[in-house]
Protein backbone atom coordinates (compact mmCIF):
# COMPACT_ATOMS: atom_id res chain seq x y z
CA UNK A 1 0.00 0.00 0.00
CA UNK A 2 1.02 3.81 -0.86
CA UNK A 3 -0.11 7.11 -0.16
CA UNK A 4 -2.49 6.94 -3.03
CA UNK A 5 -4.03 3.47 -2.26
CA UNK A 6 -7.71 3.49 -1.91
CA UNK A 7 -9.41 2.32 1.32
CA UNK A 8 -10.78 -1.64 1.22
CA UNK A 9 -14.42 -0.87 2.24
CA UNK A 10 -16.37 0.84 -0.11
CA UNK A 11 -16.32 5.24 0.69
CA UNK A 12 -19.68 6.64 0.15
CA UNK A 13 -19.62 10.41 -0.34
CA UNK A 14 -22.29 13.16 -1.66
CA UNK A 15 -20.76 16.57 -2.89
CA UNK A 16 -21.86 19.82 -3.11
CA UNK A 17 -21.34 23.77 -4.31
CA UNK A 18 -22.93 26.11 -2.16
CA UNK A 19 -21.20 29.25 -3.90
CA UNK A 20 -19.38 29.56 -7.85
CA UNK A 21 -16.38 27.40 -8.64
CA UNK A 22 -13.72 29.58 -8.67
CA UNK A 23 -9.83 29.43 -8.66
CA UNK A 24 -6.77 27.75 -10.50
CA UNK A 25 -6.15 23.50 -10.37
CA UNK A 26 -3.62 21.41 -12.05
CA UNK A 27 -4.77 17.49 -12.81
CA UNK A 28 -2.64 15.17 -12.31
CA UNK A 29 -0.44 13.40 -15.23
CA UNK A 30 -1.90 12.11 -18.35
CA UNK A 31 -2.28 8.14 -17.85
CA UNK A 32 -2.05 6.75 -21.12
CA UNK A 33 0.94 8.87 -21.60
CA UNK A 34 2.44 7.80 -17.53
CA UNK A 35 1.87 4.10 -18.51
CA UNK A 36 3.93 4.25 -21.74
CA UNK A 37 7.04 6.15 -20.25
CA UNK A 38 7.18 3.23 -17.48
CA UNK A 39 7.32 0.62 -20.64
CA UNK A 40 9.17 1.97 -23.04
CA UNK A 41 11.76 3.33 -20.37
CA UNK A 42 11.95 0.14 -19.04
CA UNK A 43 13.12 -0.75 -22.43
CA UNK A 44 15.86 1.25 -22.91
CA UNK A 45 19.27 0.88 -21.82
CA UNK A 46 20.20 3.53 -19.20
CA UNK A 47 18.22 6.04 -16.85
CA UNK A 48 15.36 7.62 -17.80
CA UNK A 49 13.46 10.39 -15.63
CA UNK A 50 9.77 11.03 -15.75
CA UNK A 51 8.40 13.89 -14.30
CA UNK A 52 4.87 14.84 -13.36
CA UNK A 53 3.85 10.81 -13.81
CA UNK A 54 0.57 10.15 -12.70
CA UNK A 55 0.92 8.37 -8.96
CA UNK A 56 -2.54 6.52 -9.63
CA UNK A 57 -3.31 2.62 -8.70
CA UNK A 58 -2.68 2.39 -12.30
CA UNK A 59 0.16 3.05 -13.08
CA UNK A 60 1.36 2.05 -9.90
CA UNK A 61 0.83 -1.77 -11.28
CA UNK A 62 2.89 -0.88 -14.53
CA UNK A 63 5.59 0.01 -12.37
CA UNK A 64 5.37 -3.12 -10.43
CA UNK A 65 5.16 -5.53 -13.33
CA UNK A 66 7.88 -3.01 -14.70
CA UNK A 67 9.85 -3.64 -12.06
CA UNK A 68 8.93 -8.01 -11.45
CA UNK A 69 10.40 -7.99 -14.79
CA UNK A 70 13.60 -6.76 -14.43
CA UNK A 71 13.67 -3.03 -14.53
CA UNK A 72 14.69 -0.51 -11.60
CA UNK A 73 12.34 2.20 -11.14
CA UNK A 74 11.86 4.90 -8.02
CA UNK A 75 10.69 8.26 -6.83
CA UNK A 76 12.81 10.34 -5.99
CA UNK A 77 11.73 13.01 -3.29
CA UNK A 78 11.76 15.41 -5.68
CA UNK A 79 8.75 13.86 -7.20
CA UNK A 80 10.66 12.54 -10.02
CA UNK A 81 10.53 8.79 -11.31
CA UNK A 82 13.82 7.15 -12.53
CA UNK A 83 13.83 4.37 -14.34
CA UNK A 84 16.99 2.27 -15.37
CA UNK A 85 16.17 -0.11 -18.41
CA UNK A 86 16.90 -3.58 -19.12
CA UNK A 87 17.13 -3.28 -23.25
CA UNK A 88 14.54 -4.55 -25.85
CA UNK A 89 14.50 -8.39 -25.62
CA UNK A 90 16.01 -7.83 -21.86
CA UNK A 91 12.36 -8.66 -19.89
CA UNK A 92 13.00 -11.13 -16.91
CA UNK A 93 10.30 -13.73 -16.22
CA UNK A 94 8.68 -12.57 -13.22
CA UNK A 95 8.21 -14.77 -10.34
CA UNK A 96 4.66 -14.11 -9.55
CA UNK A 97 1.40 -13.52 -11.19
CA UNK A 98 1.13 -9.68 -12.29
CA UNK A 99 -2.07 -8.24 -10.65
CA UNK A 100 -3.38 -5.43 -13.05
CA UNK A 101 -5.69 -4.22 -10.77
CA UNK A 102 -8.68 -2.06 -12.71
CA UNK A 103 -6.05 -1.63 -15.10
CA UNK A 104 -7.34 -2.58 -19.19
CA UNK A 105 -4.21 -0.26 -20.46
CA UNK A 106 -1.38 -1.78 -18.32
CA UNK A 107 -3.09 -5.73 -19.12
CA UNK A 108 -3.17 -5.14 -22.47
CA UNK A 109 -0.48 -3.02 -23.75
CA UNK A 110 2.05 -5.42 -21.69
CA UNK A 111 0.55 -8.58 -22.95
CA UNK A 112 2.23 -6.84 -26.45
CA UNK A 113 5.61 -6.13 -24.51
CA UNK A 114 5.78 -10.28 -23.39
CA UNK A 115 4.57 -11.56 -26.50
CA UNK A 116 7.59 -11.08 -28.20
CA UNK A 117 9.80 -12.19 -25.07
CA UNK A 118 10.57 -16.19 -23.51
CA UNK A 119 8.27 -15.39 -20.92
CA UNK A 120 5.23 -16.98 -18.85
CA UNK A 121 3.24 -14.60 -17.35
CA UNK A 122 0.00 -14.82 -15.58
CA UNK A 123 -2.28 -11.87 -14.90
CA UNK A 124 -5.01 -11.36 -12.89
CA UNK A 125 -7.19 -8.14 -11.99
CA UNK A 126 -10.77 -6.91 -9.61
CA UNK A 127 -13.54 -7.59 -10.76
CA UNK A 128 -14.21 -5.25 -13.23
CA UNK A 129 -11.12 -5.83 -15.07
CA UNK A 130 -12.08 -9.57 -15.06
CA UNK A 131 -15.16 -9.17 -17.03
CA UNK A 132 -13.41 -7.12 -19.75
CA UNK A 133 -13.11 -8.96 -23.25
CA UNK A 134 -9.33 -9.69 -24.01
CA UNK A 135 -9.85 -11.42 -27.38
CA UNK A 136 -9.02 -8.12 -29.35
CA UNK A 137 -5.34 -8.30 -27.83
CA UNK A 138 -4.64 -12.02 -27.74
CA UNK A 139 -5.90 -12.49 -31.63
CA UNK A 140 -3.38 -10.28 -33.04
CA UNK A 141 -1.03 -11.49 -30.46
CA UNK A 142 -1.65 -15.16 -31.33
CA UNK A 143 -1.05 -14.45 -34.61
CA UNK A 144 2.85 -13.52 -33.62
CA UNK A 145 3.21 -16.87 -32.00
CA UNK A 146 2.35 -16.39 -28.23
CA UNK A 147 -0.33 -18.67 -26.51
CA UNK A 148 -2.82 -17.61 -24.23
CA UNK A 149 -4.96 -19.95 -21.83
CA UNK A 150 -7.39 -17.59 -20.43
CA UNK A 151 -10.86 -17.96 -18.61
CA UNK A 152 -14.06 -18.43 -20.12
CA UNK A 153 -15.16 -15.34 -22.45
CA UNK A 154 -11.18 -14.90 -23.27
CA UNK A 155 -10.77 -12.93 -20.49
CA UNK A 156 -8.68 -12.31 -17.24
CA UNK A 157 -7.27 -14.37 -15.23
CA UNK A 158 -5.36 -15.62 -17.87
CA UNK A 159 -1.64 -16.89 -19.09
CA UNK A 160 0.21 -16.62 -21.62
CA UNK A 161 3.86 -17.69 -23.35
CA UNK A 162 6.16 -15.18 -24.99
CA UNK A 163 7.82 -16.26 -28.06
CA UNK A 164 11.34 -15.22 -29.29
CA UNK A 165 11.55 -14.15 -32.28
CA UNK A 166 7.97 -13.51 -32.57
CA UNK A 167 6.37 -13.13 -36.11
CA UNK A 168 5.85 -9.66 -37.22
CA UNK A 169 2.53 -9.18 -38.72
CA UNK A 170 0.56 -7.13 -40.64
CA UNK A 171 -2.93 -6.23 -38.75
CA UNK A 172 -6.05 -4.21 -39.57
CA UNK A 173 -7.82 -3.45 -36.42
CA UNK A 174 -11.20 -4.46 -36.19
CA UNK A 175 -12.23 -2.19 -33.42
CA UNK A 176 -11.16 1.43 -32.91
CA UNK A 177 -8.50 0.76 -29.96
CA UNK A 178 -5.18 2.47 -29.03
CA UNK A 179 -4.69 -0.69 -26.37
CA UNK A 180 -5.11 -3.04 -29.49
CA UNK A 181 -2.51 -0.52 -31.50
CA UNK A 182 -0.17 -0.42 -28.98
CA UNK A 183 -0.13 -4.04 -27.51
CA UNK A 184 0.76 -4.87 -31.54
CA UNK A 185 3.50 -1.99 -31.65
CA UNK A 186 5.61 -2.86 -28.38
CA UNK A 187 5.10 -6.66 -29.27
CA UNK A 188 7.15 -5.43 -32.68
CA UNK A 189 9.57 -3.68 -30.97
CA UNK A 190 11.47 -7.14 -30.52
CA UNK A 191 10.13 -9.22 -33.80
CA UNK A 192 12.56 -9.30 -36.27
CA UNK A 193 11.51 -7.57 -39.47
CA UNK A 194 8.44 -4.66 -40.10
CA UNK A 195 5.18 -5.38 -37.69
CA UNK A 196 2.76 -3.10 -39.31
CA UNK A 197 -0.75 -1.88 -37.75
CA UNK A 198 -3.55 -0.58 -40.17
CA UNK A 199 -5.70 2.03 -38.64
CA UNK A 200 -8.87 2.83 -39.95
CA UNK A 201 -10.30 5.42 -37.62
CA UNK A 202 -7.32 7.18 -35.86
CA UNK A 203 -6.92 7.00 -32.33
CA UNK A 204 -4.84 8.21 -29.51
CA UNK A 205 -1.13 8.42 -30.57
CA UNK A 206 1.14 8.41 -27.74
CA UNK A 207 2.76 5.30 -28.77
CA UNK A 208 4.04 6.22 -31.51
CA UNK A 209 4.99 9.64 -30.37
CA UNK A 210 7.16 8.32 -27.73
CA UNK A 211 8.35 4.93 -29.79
CA UNK A 212 9.91 7.98 -31.95
CA UNK A 213 11.11 10.06 -29.13
CA UNK A 214 13.04 6.51 -27.49
CA UNK A 215 14.88 6.36 -31.12
CA UNK A 216 12.64 3.75 -32.55
CA UNK A 217 12.57 3.58 -36.35
CA UNK A 218 8.51 3.78 -36.86
CA UNK A 219 6.61 5.33 -39.36
CA UNK A 220 3.07 6.34 -40.26
CA UNK A 221 1.76 6.61 -43.28
CA UNK A 222 -1.58 8.79 -44.05
CA UNK A 223 -3.94 7.62 -47.29
CA UNK A 224 -6.82 10.05 -48.49
CA UNK A 225 -9.61 8.44 -46.76
CA UNK A 226 -7.87 8.77 -42.92
CA UNK A 227 -6.52 5.31 -43.02
CA UNK A 228 -3.52 5.10 -41.03
CA UNK A 229 -0.46 2.30 -41.69
CA UNK A 230 2.04 2.50 -38.74
CA UNK A 231 4.92 0.63 -39.20
CA UNK A 232 8.10 -0.51 -36.67
CA UNK A 233 11.08 -1.71 -37.28
CA UNK A 234 11.50 -4.47 -35.05
CA UNK A 235 14.95 -5.86 -32.94
CA UNK A 236 14.82 -1.66 -32.06
CA UNK A 237 17.38 -0.37 -29.21
CA UNK A 238 15.60 2.33 -27.02
CA UNK A 239 17.85 5.41 -26.01
CA UNK A 240 16.73 6.80 -22.59
CA UNK A 241 14.87 9.96 -22.41
CA UNK A 242 13.39 12.89 -19.73
CA UNK A 243 9.98 13.24 -20.18
CA UNK A 244 7.55 15.44 -18.96
CA UNK A 245 4.05 14.28 -18.72
CA UNK A 246 1.54 16.40 -19.35
CA UNK A 247 -2.32 16.94 -17.67
CA UNK A 248 -4.58 14.70 -18.19
CA UNK A 249 -7.34 15.85 -20.94
CA UNK A 250 -9.74 13.10 -19.36
CA UNK A 251 -9.32 14.29 -15.86
CA UNK A 252 -9.48 18.03 -16.57
CA UNK A 253 -13.11 17.17 -18.42
CA UNK A 254 -13.95 16.73 -14.50
CA UNK A 255 -13.30 20.34 -13.51
CA UNK A 256 -14.22 21.80 -16.82
CA UNK A 257 -17.25 20.34 -16.57
CA UNK A 258 -18.45 21.53 -13.14
CA UNK A 259 -16.99 24.83 -14.19
CA UNK A 260 -19.95 25.51 -16.76
CA UNK A 261 -22.91 23.85 -14.59
CA UNK A 262 -22.35 25.99 -11.51
CA UNK A 263 -23.86 29.35 -11.81
CA UNK A 264 -21.30 31.90 -11.83
CA UNK A 265 -17.56 29.52 -11.95
CA UNK A 266 -14.82 30.74 -12.81
CA UNK A 267 -12.21 28.14 -13.19
CA UNK A 268 -8.59 28.15 -15.15
CA UNK A 269 -7.19 24.18 -15.55
CA UNK A 270 -3.73 24.50 -15.70
CA UNK A 271 -1.29 22.27 -18.15
CA UNK A 272 -4.08 20.10 -19.65
CA UNK A 273 -2.39 18.19 -22.76
CA UNK A 274 -4.07 18.98 -25.97
CA UNK A 275 -2.92 15.96 -28.19
CA UNK A 276 -5.85 16.13 -31.17
CA UNK A 277 -6.41 12.37 -30.84
CA UNK A 278 -7.55 13.19 -26.97
CA UNK A 279 -9.44 16.69 -27.24
CA UNK A 280 -12.77 15.64 -28.64
CA UNK A 281 -14.78 16.64 -25.37
CA UNK A 282 -14.01 20.34 -25.70
CA UNK A 283 -14.72 20.46 -29.21
CA UNK A 284 -18.16 19.37 -28.32
CA UNK A 285 -18.28 21.44 -25.01
CA UNK A 286 -17.51 24.29 -26.88
CA UNK A 287 -19.88 23.44 -30.37
CA UNK A 288 -22.44 23.44 -26.82
CA UNK A 289 -22.11 26.99 -26.38
CA UNK A 290 -19.49 26.01 -23.64
CA UNK A 291 -17.00 29.30 -22.46
CA UNK A 292 -13.79 27.33 -22.91
CA UNK A 293 -10.74 29.69 -23.83
CA UNK A 294 -6.93 27.83 -24.49
CA UNK A 295 -4.49 29.85 -22.91
CA UNK A 296 -0.85 29.97 -22.94
CA UNK A 297 -0.70 27.41 -25.87
CA UNK A 298 2.89 25.13 -25.58
CA UNK A 299 4.75 21.55 -26.16
CA UNK A 300 5.44 20.01 -22.77
CA UNK A 301 6.81 16.67 -23.51
CA UNK A 302 6.07 16.78 -27.56
CA UNK A 303 2.62 17.29 -26.70
CA UNK A 304 0.27 20.34 -27.58
CA UNK A 305 -0.40 21.87 -23.74
CA UNK A 306 -2.58 24.59 -22.60
CA UNK A 307 -4.44 26.53 -19.70
CA UNK A 308 -8.29 26.10 -19.83
CA UNK A 309 -10.04 28.93 -18.85
CA UNK A 310 -13.80 27.91 -17.80
CA UNK A 311 -17.11 30.21 -17.30
CA UNK A 312 -20.66 28.99 -16.47
CA UNK A 313 -22.33 29.12 -19.90
CA UNK A 314 -25.99 27.70 -20.23
CA UNK A 315 -25.45 24.63 -23.16
CA UNK A 316 -27.13 23.47 -25.97
CA UNK A 317 -28.02 19.76 -26.76
CA UNK A 318 -26.43 18.82 -30.43
CA UNK A 319 -25.97 15.84 -32.23
CA UNK A 320 -22.73 14.37 -31.60
CA UNK A 321 -20.72 13.89 -34.73
CA UNK A 322 -19.81 9.53 -34.26
CA UNK A 323 -16.39 10.06 -35.79
CA UNK A 324 -15.23 12.58 -32.98
CA UNK A 325 -15.82 8.90 -30.43
CA UNK A 326 -12.27 8.24 -30.76
CA UNK A 327 -10.65 11.36 -29.50
CA UNK A 328 -12.95 11.51 -26.27
CA UNK A 329 -13.58 7.76 -25.45
CA UNK A 330 -12.93 7.99 -22.20
CA UNK A 331 -15.19 11.10 -21.28
CA UNK A 332 -18.70 10.10 -22.66
CA UNK A 333 -19.92 9.92 -18.86
CA UNK A 334 -19.01 13.39 -18.28
CA UNK A 335 -20.72 14.62 -21.12
CA UNK A 336 -23.82 12.72 -19.93
CA UNK A 337 -23.43 14.96 -17.56
CA UNK A 338 -23.11 18.26 -19.29
CA UNK A 339 -26.45 16.90 -21.82
CA UNK A 340 -28.34 16.44 -18.76
CA UNK A 341 -28.24 20.06 -18.29
CA UNK A 342 -28.42 20.95 -21.79
CA UNK A 343 -31.31 22.88 -23.43
CA UNK A 344 -32.77 20.65 -25.46
CA UNK A 345 -32.13 16.67 -26.35
CA UNK A 346 -28.20 15.69 -27.16
CA UNK A 347 -27.73 12.37 -29.13
CA UNK A 348 -24.43 10.36 -29.16
CA UNK A 349 -24.35 7.49 -30.87
CA UNK A 350 -21.74 5.48 -32.41
CA UNK A 351 -20.37 4.51 -28.86
CA UNK A 352 -20.42 0.31 -28.69
CA UNK A 353 -17.12 0.62 -27.33
CA UNK A 354 -18.45 1.95 -23.78
CA UNK A 355 -20.01 -1.31 -23.00
CA UNK A 356 -16.77 -2.85 -22.77
CA UNK A 357 -14.96 -0.40 -20.51
CA UNK A 358 -14.24 -0.21 -16.37
CA UNK A 359 -17.87 -0.89 -16.71
CA UNK A 360 -20.95 -1.00 -19.31
CA UNK A 361 -20.62 2.93 -19.21
CA UNK A 362 -23.80 3.56 -21.25
CA UNK A 363 -26.36 1.47 -19.16
CA UNK A 364 -24.51 2.85 -15.40
CA UNK A 365 -24.95 6.37 -17.00
CA UNK A 366 -28.35 6.03 -17.87
CA UNK A 367 -29.85 4.27 -14.41
CA UNK A 368 -27.74 6.43 -12.79
CA UNK A 369 -28.83 9.97 -14.56
CA UNK A 370 -32.44 8.70 -14.66
CA UNK A 371 -32.39 8.10 -10.71
CA UNK A 372 -31.79 11.44 -10.08
CA UNK A 373 -34.48 12.64 -12.53
CA UNK A 374 -32.48 13.18 -15.78
CA UNK A 375 -34.32 12.29 -19.22
CA UNK A 376 -32.57 9.47 -20.49
CA UNK A 377 -33.48 7.31 -23.66
CA UNK A 378 -30.73 3.62 -23.81
CA UNK A 379 -29.57 2.73 -27.25
CA UNK A 380 -27.67 -0.01 -28.01
CA UNK A 381 -24.60 2.02 -29.53
CA UNK A 382 -25.38 5.19 -27.09
CA UNK A 383 -28.20 7.55 -25.18
CA UNK A 384 -30.39 10.42 -25.97
CA UNK A 385 -30.51 12.85 -23.19
CA UNK A 386 -33.16 15.99 -22.73
CA UNK A 387 -31.39 18.33 -20.69
CA UNK A 388 -33.40 20.43 -18.03
CA UNK A 389 -31.46 24.22 -20.00
CA UNK A 390 -30.19 25.01 -16.56
CA UNK A 391 -32.21 24.04 -13.52
CA UNK A 392 -31.14 21.35 -10.96
CA UNK A 393 -31.76 17.94 -11.24
CA UNK A 394 -34.02 16.66 -8.28
CA UNK A 395 -31.03 14.28 -7.15
CA UNK A 396 -31.62 12.59 -4.17
CA UNK A 397 -30.71 9.17 -4.88
CA UNK A 398 -27.76 6.64 -4.47
CA UNK A 399 -25.77 6.13 -7.34
CA UNK A 400 -23.17 2.82 -8.09
CA UNK A 401 -20.15 3.61 -9.69
CA UNK A 402 -19.36 -0.08 -10.51
CA UNK A 403 -15.94 0.18 -9.70
CA UNK A 404 -15.59 2.64 -12.14
CA UNK A 405 -13.54 6.00 -11.62
CA UNK A 406 -15.24 7.72 -14.19
CA UNK A 407 -18.66 6.76 -13.05
CA UNK A 408 -18.02 8.01 -9.96
CA UNK A 409 -16.21 11.47 -10.44
CA UNK A 410 -19.21 12.12 -13.39
CA UNK A 411 -21.88 11.81 -10.85
CA UNK A 412 -19.99 13.93 -8.09
CA UNK A 413 -20.27 16.53 -10.70
CA UNK A 414 -23.61 15.74 -11.18
CA UNK A 415 -24.20 16.55 -7.35
CA UNK A 416 -22.81 19.80 -7.42
CA UNK A 417 -25.52 20.66 -9.55
CA UNK A 418 -28.56 18.51 -8.14
CA UNK A 419 -30.95 19.36 -5.29
CA UNK A 420 -30.94 16.96 -3.08
CA UNK A 421 -27.73 15.08 -2.16
CA UNK A 422 -26.33 12.71 -4.68
CA UNK A 423 -24.48 9.47 -3.54
CA UNK A 424 -22.01 8.00 -5.04
CA UNK A 425 -21.73 4.41 -3.47
CA UNK A 426 -18.14 4.07 -3.72
CA UNK A 427 -15.87 6.89 -4.48
CA UNK A 428 -12.36 4.53 -3.83
CA UNK A 429 -11.96 4.20 -7.70
CA UNK A 430 -11.07 7.36 -8.29
CA UNK A 431 -7.75 6.48 -6.84
CA UNK A 432 -6.90 4.57 -10.05
CA UNK A 433 -7.26 7.78 -12.49
CA UNK A 434 -7.24 11.20 -9.97
CA UNK A 435 -5.98 11.01 -6.62
CA UNK A 436 -6.92 14.09 -5.03
CA UNK A 437 -10.23 14.17 -6.78
CA UNK A 438 -11.95 15.48 -3.91
CA UNK A 439 -9.32 17.78 -2.83
CA UNK A 440 -9.35 19.59 -6.31
CA UNK A 441 -13.32 19.74 -6.15
CA UNK A 442 -12.60 21.32 -2.37
CA UNK A 443 -9.96 24.05 -3.62
CA UNK A 444 -12.75 25.14 -5.72
CA UNK A 445 -15.01 25.74 -3.28
CA UNK A 446 -17.42 22.10 -3.42
CA UNK A 447 -18.06 20.50 -0.69
CA UNK A 448 -17.89 16.96 -0.03
CA UNK A 449 -19.26 14.49 2.79
CA UNK A 450 -18.66 11.09 4.00
CA UNK A 451 -22.23 9.45 4.23
CA UNK A 452 -22.50 5.90 5.95
CA UNK A 453 -22.76 3.05 3.35
C1 LIG B 1 -6.16 3.94 -23.67
C2 LIG B 1 -6.98 3.74 -24.75
C3 LIG B 1 -8.46 3.73 -24.64
C4 LIG B 1 -8.95 4.34 -23.34
C5 LIG B 1 -8.15 3.90 -22.16
C6 LIG B 1 -6.67 4.23 -22.33
C7 LIG B 1 -4.70 3.90 -23.90
O1 LIG B 1 -8.92 2.41 -24.73
O2 LIG B 1 -10.30 4.04 -23.14
O3 LIG B 1 -8.62 4.54 -20.99
O4 LIG B 1 -3.94 4.40 -23.03
O5 LIG B 1 -4.28 3.41 -24.95
P1 LIG B 1 -9.19 1.72 -26.16
O6 LIG B 1 -8.03 2.03 -26.98
O7 LIG B 1 -9.34 0.26 -25.92
O8 LIG B 1 -10.46 2.36 -26.67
Amino acid sequence: MNAHSSPSSPLSVAFSAPAPLAGRVRVPGDKSISHRSLMLSALAVGESVVEGLLEGEDVLATAAAMRAMGATITRGDDGRWRIHGVGVGGLLQPQTALDMGNSGTSTRLLMGLIASHPITATFVGDASLSKRPMGRVTDPLGLMGAEFTTSPGGRLPLTMRGICPAVPIEYRLPVASAQVKSAILLAGLNAPGITRVIEPVPTRDHSERMLRGFGANLTVEEAADGTRTISIHGEAELKPQAITVPGDPSSAAFPVVAALLVPGSDVTVENVGLNPTRAGLYEVLRAMGGDIRFTDERVVGGEPVADLVVRHSTLRGIEVPPAIVPSMVDEFPILFVAAAFAEGRTVMRGLEELRVKESDRIAVMAEGLRAIGARVEELEDGLIIDGTGGTPLAGGATVAAHLDHRIAMSFAVAGLVSKDPVIIDDMSPVATSFPGFAAMLASLGAESRPVEA
